[in-house]
């Protein structure tokens, strides 16, 4: 990119600060009925709550509603830029008014409190029931998968990171916050140019944006952080491709080149952090056959958040493709469901790949869970809590005489009749992380109660045999194992 537009998306930072053009504000300029109108594409409430003509309407009503809006009220917005974000190709002047060619919006983030982003895509396409066709180099805005993505990513500070298929760079603009240096990569040379651009519209530095596939653009490099929504949607590959969702590889090709090849990418400790979709084959368990795809040396945390059914699949993406409707949509539809049956595709996988290269288990640590239940946001942390039990296991050969706290959240639920002196079921449930829950029995609830990081594990078994008058050296025995499990699911932890 060049310095002239560089300076000119750091003045349109200066603008949209200026205009207080943030996520917020925007949401309450709009008012809640029509801000969540837009979230369903339906701009029509939004323009009757934005005719005041502030800068701040004026950016709305431009970018995020796609209405052209005057000439003096967009001068007035985005003072002295008008005609040079013309050249650039972001807005277009016809005679008296100006219209967005690309979008521009700010991204509230949690990452920290250094407040919103500023992220420029192409249009949503779709508005008000538009069809929404879009070219096959279009560049998505931040989608559900990008925030997926980045409530899973990891936010300890780093030395480099790696943003795999970066689209609008909004995985890169979240790395540039905690890491030494980020590279971002991508096949879109019109996704390129907007990475270059937000990383200027929002002051940051570090970031080093590589044309490229995959990992070709960092070969012999290592990161300590991988970051990927790759193009994961699983189609026939019949050469047809929209960049930002199709790879060109057949079926679910492209994550198990990446979870194939992306630890070699990775320091030691190094983590990649994947979104994805996998095929589900009628002969075989998802998790077996994901797991075969994990490099030896690498932990891996694998939950499946979802599963589709094949039909309902391929709806839904000739339905962003906007095929839906048009004159060969049954014809799409036949090929990609033949496809799916000649290949043994029962279901569609959805979930999140956390595979860790080496760390103290040196790649001992395996749990590929189906966990489609509600869960704390960001999840990251719930990632970091999984390995910190799976390091805590490896280096603990006797669990007996570990000192174990029970983590705070973790409450218990009992059931039975009313009056009934015994619980007929007691169920430990963690309120925060994955929020996984667990059905015990007496001794379990005991052991868990009584784990304060004081006594021992043994200790506290043998005190709950002597209490139930049960043979301790037995119980020791059958519940050490359980133990283990109540540590590698986060209800115990070290003191
Ligand atoms: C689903 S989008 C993700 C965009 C962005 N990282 C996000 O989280 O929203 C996938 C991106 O991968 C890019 N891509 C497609 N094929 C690629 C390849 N072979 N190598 C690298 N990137 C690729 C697309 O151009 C697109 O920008």
């Amino acid at each position: 990119m060049s310095d002239e537009t560089a300076v000119l998306a750091r003045e349109l930072r200066d603008r949209v600060l200026s205009a207080g053009f943030t996520y917020d504000a925007v949401a309450e300029a709009l008012g809640p009925r029509a801000h969540a109108a837009l979230g369903r594409n339906e701009t029509t409430p939004g323009v009757r709550a934005t005719g005041g003509g502030s800068p701040l309407e004026t950016l709305t009503r431009l970018f995020l509603l796609q209405v052209p809006v005057p000439l003096e009220a967009a001068e007035r917005a985005l003072p002295g830029l008008v005609d040079r974000l013309a050249a650039q190709g972001v807005v277009e002047q016809s005679v008296g008014e100006v219209a967005a060619r690309l979008d521009v919006r700010p991204y509230a983030t949690d990452d920290d409190d250094r407040g919103d982003l500023w992220v420029v895509s192409d249009l949503t396409p779709g508005l008000d029931g538009s069809p929404a066709r879009v070219g096959p180099d279009h560049v998505l805005g931040i989608s559900p998968a990008s925030t997926s993505l980045a409530q899973m990513t990891l936010r300890e500070p780093v030395g480099s990171a790696l943003d795999l298929g970066t689209g609008c760079g909004v995985q890169a603009l979240h790395l540039a916050r905690h890491s030494g240096r980020v590279v971002a990569t991508d096949v879109n040379r019109r996704a390129l140019w907007m990475t270059r651009f937000n990383v200027a519209l929002n002051d940051l530095t570090g970031v080093d944006v590589r044309d490229g596939s995959f990992f070709e653009p960092v070969a012999g490099e290592r990161f300590d952080l991988i970051a990927t929504n790759p193009p994961f949607v699983i189609s026939p590959a019949t050469g047809e491709r929209l960049v930002y969702r199709d790879s060109g590889l057949p079926g679910d090709r492209v994550v198990e080149h990446i979870v194939r090849t992306g630890p070699n990418h990775l320091t030691d400790g190094g983590w990649c952090q994947v979104l994805a979709n996998w095929v589900i084959a009628a002969d075989r368990p998802w998790a077996e056959r994901l797991e075969e795809w994990v490099p030896e040396g690498t932990d891996a945390f694998v939950v499946q958040r979802e599963v589709l059914d094949p039909a309902a699949y391929v709806e839904l993406w000739l339905k962003d493709a906007g095929q839906h409707g048009g004159p060969d949509y049954a014809q799409r539809y036949d090929t990609w469901l033949s496809w799916f049956d000649a290949e043994g595709v029962e279901g569609i996988g959805f979930g999140w790949i956390n595979l860790r290269r080496g760390g103290a288990t040196q790649g001992a640590a395996r749990e590929l869970l189906e966990w489609p239940y509600d869960v704390e946001q960001p999840v990251a942390p719930a990632t970091l809590q999984w390995a910190r039990a799976r390091d805590l296991l490896h280096r603990t050969p006797d669990l007996a005489a570990a000192r174990l706290s029970t983590r705070v959240d973790v409450l218990q639920e009992t059931q039975g009749e009313p009056g009934a002196e015994d619980p007929e079921s007691i169920v430990l449930r963690q309120q925060r992380g994955l929020r996984r829950a667990r059905k015990v029995d007496t001794v379990e609830a005991a052991l868990v109660g009584a784990c304060d990081g004081e006594l021992a594990v043994g200790q506290i078994l043998d005190a709950v045999a002597s209490l139930l008058g049960r043979d301790a050296a037995e119980l020791r025995a059958t519940y050490l194992p359980v133990v283990a499990e109540l540590v590698a699911e986060g209800f115990l932890d070290g003191s």
